[in-house]
């Protein structure tokens, strides 16, 4: 276990630096890349412990991928090039890459296990299981399935008309995955729009995917060209610099070539309607998807309300924004978000306990949480619990408490953002 310790920064945060690659859009660049013909080629990857999780697994499956730094390649031989694997198929602690993986195993004619940590045993996978069983792929695994271990034995799939409950973009694109490759057509629809990725880099394969609304369908059978991908930077990233400039007193950062993609920048409308002094430049297009560099500096905030489908667009960055609630005044109260539940912790319990610890004013509710501001914060000790960015939340406090922050498990951070700590010394010189 790792412990870090961060002080408050007397001066502000100042100066300009490059957020590393998306998440979601790394994970699907390397998995299209292992399903379609010929050499794909991904330039921005981001190389942390998630993304590499998704490597491992598809060289397992036969696939051949060289990763140097953010650059990888990727040698596909179509869907036929996946091979039975003769080992278990580790995804760490990447819930994407479990999902998304069982959506083409499960087309696959052939065996295998997948398996994860203690976290991913805890999440529910019924949600596609569940579907991807109605498909006709076998699936097995603890709690009938609705956890891992889990065992794929895929092989002739019929296409689905699915309605989630969720606005899942994980179980949205399991679905569809497993449609490319099952008879006649599939389609999900979602109470919410969640993030679109999958939909716009299957285009970029090749792929035609017809959206409608809060529909989208795919038909089966159709083959994915290689690619040149472009992965722009995560927005859920930049989101710790957003928020630790907006609240340590003195700063003002430019975060270069942030993902805009509008199913994913709530953080920016919050931000703004908090009352934020920040400007969004220089939009452009990198690999199908709007990106931007944004400027922002220590503003004075306000609490707001954060609800209803706004939250699947910022889902990932609640555990941050609460910190920036603590430092709004009056109250900011975060709704229809129980999907937080079942995260890489229950951020509802982690986020609201790590925060009262340093002295915030904070309350956990059935489907989100109150938070009361302005409050001084001060120092403890307190845990990530393994979870990514509860740690990384858990730092940007601790550049404003009274006192330092001791924050346990902190080597979780190398899931999403390796270099998190650099930056925040980069942005101190
Ligand atoms: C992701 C989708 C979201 C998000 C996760 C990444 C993806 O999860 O929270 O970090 O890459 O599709 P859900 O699909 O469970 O909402």
């Amino acid at each position: 276990m790792t412990v870090v310790t961060v002080n408050k920064k007397e001066v502000g945060l100042n100066g300009t630096i490059r957020v590393p690659g998306d998440k979601s859009i790394s994970h699907r660049a390397v998995m299209f890349g292992a399903i379609a013909e010929g050499t794909t080629t991904v330039e921005g990857f981001l190389a942390g412990e998630d993304c590499l999780s998704t490597i491992d697994c598809f060289r397992k499956l036969g696939v051949r991928i060289e990763q140097n730094g953010e650059n990888v390649t990727i040698e596909g031989k179509g869907w036929d090039g996946l091979k039975e694997p003769s080992e278990i198929l580790d995804v760490g602690n990447s819930g994407t890459t479990t999902r998304l993986m069982l959506g083409i195993l499960a087309t696959r004619p052939f065996h295998s296990v997948l398996i994860g940590d203690d976290s991913i045993a805890k999440r529910p996978m019924a949600r596609v299981t569940t579907p991807l069983r109605e498909m006709g792929s076998h699936i097995d695994g603890r709690e009938n399935g609705q956890f891992t271990p889990l065992s794929v034995r895929g092989g002739q799939t019929k296409g689905i008309a699915y309605e989630s409950k969720v606005a899942s973009a994980q179980v949205k694109s399991a679905i569809l995955l497993a449609g490319l490759q099952s008879e006649g057509v599939t389609s999900v629809s979602e109470p919410a729009l969640s993030r679109d990725h999958t939909e716009r880099m299957l285009e970029a394969y090749g792929v035609e995917v017809k959206r409608e609304g809060l529909k989208v369908s795919v038909e089966g059978g159709q083959v994915l060209k290689a690619q040149h991908i472009t992965v722009p930077g995560d927005v859920s990233s930049a989101a710790f610099f957003l928020v630790a400039a907006a609240i340590v007193p003195g700063s003002k950062v430019t975060l270069q070539g942030v993902g805009m993609n509008p199913t994913r920048s709530g953080i920016v409308d919050v931000l703004l309607e908090m009352g934020a002094t920040m400007n969004v430049m220089n939009e452009r297009l990198a690999g199908g998807e709007p990106i931007a560099d944004i400027t922002i500096e220590t503003s004075s905030l306000k609490g707001i309300e954060i609800s209803g489908d706004l939250i699947p667009r910022l889902i990932d960055e609640i555990p941050v924004i609460a910190v920036l609630a603590t430092q709004a005044e009056g109250k900011t109260v975060i709704r229809d978000a129980e999907e937080l539940k079942v995260k890489e912790t229950n951020r509802i319990d982690t986020v609201v306990s790590e925060l009262k610890k340093l002295g915030a004013s904070i309350k956990a509710t059935d489907d989100g949480m109150i938070i009361e501001g302005k409050t001084s914060l001060h120092g403890a000790s307190v845990s990530s619990y393994g979870d990514h960015r509860i740690g990384m939340a858990m730092a940007i406090a601790g550049l404003i408490t009274e006192g330092s922050v001791e924050i346990e498990r902190s080597e979780a951070i190398a899931v999403s953002y390796p270099n998190f700590f650099e930056h925040i010394e980069e942005l101190q010189k």
